[in-house]
């Protein structure tokens, strides 16, 4: 699997639960897990779509085990962030440093990222993807 079709996959599996979420706290009238619920659709849904994007567009990348690799761990600091972020915030303050455990999962993500945008290799070439539409 490529690390964008990874990404797309749990992309809207993140944001269906973000959305169940967000209807659970408006049908109970209870927003206490608010940032639990912002938190899995920001890191979830909007970063890791836009990850994708990036990925397919850089086809060597995209197949790399790194950029693979990148995708799982976001991922994985995404959910623990967010069962952290919502125990703290419904009053159990013993996943405190859980929270802090998955923020440091998630940077260490977005260094990842950094790395593969910043390096000065041709893999992480864009490819120039031009589609030509035959003129009518
Ligand atoms: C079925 C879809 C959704 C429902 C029913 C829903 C519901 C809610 C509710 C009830 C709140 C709490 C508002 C408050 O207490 O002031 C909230 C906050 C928030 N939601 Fe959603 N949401 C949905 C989808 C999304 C999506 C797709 C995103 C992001 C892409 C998102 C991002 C946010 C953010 C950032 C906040 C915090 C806003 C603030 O700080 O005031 N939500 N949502």
């Amino acid at each position: 699997m490529t690390a964008s079709s990874l990404s797309f996959k749990l992309a809207v599996l993140f944001v269906i639960a973000g959305m169940a979420m967000g209807i659970g706290m408006a049908a109970s009238q209870n927003h206490a897990i608010m940032p639990a619920h912002a938190h899995l659709n920001l890191l979830g849904w909007v970063s890791l779509f836009l990850f994708g994007i990036y990925y397919e567009r850089r086809p060597a990348l995209n197949a790399s085990r790194m950029a693979l690799i990148q995708v799982a761990l976001w991922s994985v600091g995404t959910v623990i962030m967010t069962i952290a972020v919502a125990a703290i915030h419904l009053g159990y303050h013993a996943a405190d440093p859980i929270a802090a455990i998955s923020s440091i999962i998630v940077l260490a993500a977005m260094l990842m990222f950094a790395y593969f945008v910043f390096r000065p290799a041709p893999v992480a070439e864009a490819s120039p993807n031009v589609r030509m539409t035959p003129a009518e």
